[in-house]
């Protein structure tokens, strides 16, 4: 794995230079997340794909601006996508960074071939507790939000890293993510989306329950559905091998 930098943008790699012969998955974080999140599947899906996982601006090794609007976020990613312009881009994102995913999807039609969407849902309004606690009380905020994100049957030491990350985010790209998430709502706007798209949702997620995949699924054209049972919102974390298997069947049944 190479950690990189692009236009501002910092990245880690599992090849460089990039294959032209491959597709070039880029893996986009959640709110308070980073590049460092999707690491197994940035070491584990090299045989069939680049992969590249973006830290958003104000993230990891990104410096910027705070962002609010998923707007802004969409805008960084295409600015590094022209930047690094990776063969076959398709773009995969978790929570905040499925909603990324969603808005690339239906604003640059044709810069894509698919779309992977993992914990997300076409709306994402927020609980007023955790904006409550942003505010009030930053290290409450962390610990009541691992809560929330990890299935109880999920190892306390991968929930740890997951904590480590969102830790060193501040309080101010936090608010930002979460605020961006909570204007976000693409509900009626599903139906454009003209790629196959794969959907990943997971039987314990309390962030964004199954019931938001069922409706990407209907609304969707052209979606696959893959639900993990025993993991929470941070499967690519929880169940690496499962995400990672159903990425790979979604490449090949589509011939990417
Ligand atoms: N896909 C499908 N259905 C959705 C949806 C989505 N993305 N987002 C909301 N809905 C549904 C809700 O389930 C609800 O259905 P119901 O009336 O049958 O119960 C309805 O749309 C309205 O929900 P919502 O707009 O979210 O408003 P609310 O005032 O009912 O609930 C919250 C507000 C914050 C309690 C709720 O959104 C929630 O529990 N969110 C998940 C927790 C969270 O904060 N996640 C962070 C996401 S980044």
């Amino acid at each position: 794995m190479e950690k990189r930098e692009s236009g501002g943008i910092g990245f880690i790699t599992g090849r460089w230079p990039l294959d032209a012969g491959k597709p070039t998955i880029v893996f986009i974080h959640g709110s308070g997340g980073g590049a460092h999140f999707w690491q197994a599947q940035v070491n584990g899906l090299t045989e069939k794909a680049n992969t590249v996982a973006i830290d958003l601006p104000g993230h990891g090794g990104s410096k910027s601006a705070v962002k609010d609007t998923v707007e802004a976020y969409v805008a960084a990613v295409v600015e590094f996508l022209d930047t690094l312009d990776p063969p076959g881009p398709i773009p995969c994102g978790l929570s905040l960074g499925g909603a990324i995913a969603q808005q690339l999807l239906l604003e640059y039609p044709d810069r894509f071939s698919a779309g992977i969407l993992i914990g997300t849902g076409a709306k994402l309004k927020v609980l007023p507790a955790i904006f409550e606690a942003i505010e009030n009380d930053f290290t409450a905020f962390v610990g009541m939000i691992s809560k929330l994100a990890a299935s109880e049957k999920t190892d306390r030491a991968v929930i740890r890293l997951f904590q480590d990350d969102l830790a060193r985010c501040s309080r101010a790209v936090v608010n930002g993510d979460f605020r961006a998430c909570n204007r976000f709502n693409v509900m009626a706007r599903l139906g454009k989306i003209s790629v196959p798209v794969l959907i990943i949702s997971a039987e314990d997620d309390k962030l964004t329950p199954p019931k938001y995949a069922d409706f990407l699924e209907s609304a969707i054209p052209q979606a696959a559905r893959t639900h993990i049972l025993d993991a929470g919102h941070i499967a690519p974390m929880e169940k690496p091998q499962a995400v990672n298997q159903a990425i790979i069947e979604f490449l090949e049944c589509h011939g990417l």
